[in-house]
């Protein structure tokens, strides 16, 4: 194992009396980053966009994970799939990466070989005297999942479910009634120049907002104010208090939850999905790498038809502090090519930082986690 592996093993393993920051070099290293595309991305649930982005039949998002070439399409059935993007001939990547709809079928930009949206071969035009079995031709399927309306794909061969693989989570989340978010945003997608662990570390940590969101976040949910409520390297779960929030005092008196009526919750699912979720919406944000040093990074929301989000004002709010978040990560980004420098103690607050570390250990290395954890706010959020 090369040196910055074994540096990158240790400091992921350990727990929160103990833990530092990872190793600068496993933000850039190529090693790094294809151990992780090979045990983390092409093997466990990976969360790659919201249901109704792919709403109709014949809509499909063709994107590369991990390497692999995917398309995710609803068929005509009205069924969800993921299978390969690539030809079954000599493997050209069918459709263009991005949203789009099928024109009925998928056509070969090589020599036309026609696939239908469940990815059987239909169609080889001009083979002559050579016997070609559809059957044995059609484009490999892989494992696709929802949950609260968000789509999960994996690539390994027999996963175990996403239910599984997520445990008890639904107990603290229905509190907020996600199920009744039936309305989609229109989603915002950019290139950050920076590794994907930095995107999910500042991504799920609220320690930053006093600092980084000032104007944004802070006034309306302050660092202060945040505390972990249950995780560990499968999943985290962190809440705040959302300052001023209209009619809590009457929808408690009603006799609903008070904590989801000012509150909001933030989920962390590695390796790529971070929610935050209150009485109102989902605001998902989806963290796919494309390289040492890049990163999709994709938002949007999900509301109930009633809540009236997705105001003008809202978007706009939303996009000014993704834009912090982006110039900060880009920032951090570039100290990690430091030779000399080393990274610091990561605080109470940065524990969801620490069960994050722990999944990538245990993933990458097969190390022990610790024990879930549960915070004295545990029982405000369990139904
Ligand atoms: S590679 Fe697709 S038809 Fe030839
Ligand atoms: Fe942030």
């Amino acid at each position: 194992m090369n040196n910055v592996i074994e540096a990158y093993r240790q400091a992921a393993s350990a727990s929160l009396d103990t833990a530092e920051s990872l190793p600068f070099e496993s933000y850039h290293q190529p090693d790094v980053y294809q151990l992780e595309a090979d045990r983390i991305f092409s093997n466990d649930w990976v969360f790659v966009c919201a249901e109704q982005e792919l709403a109709n039949p014949g809509d499909y998002y063709a994107l590369s994970l991990a390497g692999e070439a995917i398309a995710i399409i609803r068929g005509e059935d009205g069924q969800l799939r993921v299978m390969s993007n690539n030809c079954r001939h000599r493997g050209t990547p069918l459709l263009d990466e991005g949203f789009g709809k099928l024109q009925k079928n998928i056509v070969c930009p090589y020599h036309a070989w026609t696939y239908n949206d469940q990815g059987e071969l239909k169609g080889v035009p001009f083979p002559g005297n050579t016997p070609v079995d559809k059957a044995s031709h059609c484009l490999p399927r892989f494992h696709i999942e929802s949950w609260l309306g968000l789509v999960f794909v994996n690539l390994a061969d027999n996963p175990r479910s996403l239910a599984e693989r997520l445990g008890h989570i639904g107990d603290y989340t229905a509190i907020f009634e996600p199920e009744t978010f039936d309305r989609c945003s229109q989603p915002d997608t950019d290139n950050w120049q920076a590794n994907w662990k930095l995107v999910m570390e500042n991504g799920m940590e609220s320690y930053h907002l006093f600092k980084v969101h000032k104007q944004t976040l802070e006034t309306i949910t302050p660092t202060k104010t945040s505390f972990y409520v249950t995780g560990s390297a499968e999943w985290t779960l962190t809440a705040g208090e959302i300052k001023g929030y209209s009619g809590s005092l009457m929808k408690w008196l009603m006799g609903s939850y008070p904590e989801a009526w000012n509150h909001y919750m933030l989920i962390s699912v590695p390796p790529s999905m971070i929610a935050i979720l209150d009485k109102e919406s989902l605001s998902w944000l989806c963290v796919l790498p494309q390289g040492p040093d890049e990163t999709r990074v994709r938002s949007g929301y999900l509301s109930s038809k009633s809540s009236g989000k997705e105001s003008k004002s809202s978007k706009s709010f939303t996009q000014a502090f993704f834009a912090e978040d982006k110039v900060i990560c880009e920032r951090v980004q570039r100290g990690m090519s430091s030779r000399k420098g080393k990274g610091g103690k990561l605080v109470e607050m940065e524990r969801i930082i620490v069960d994050f570390h722990q999944f990538l250990a245990s993933r990458l290395f097969g190390s022990d986690t610790d024990n879930p954890f549960s915070s004295e706010h545990t029982h405000l959020f369990k139904k």
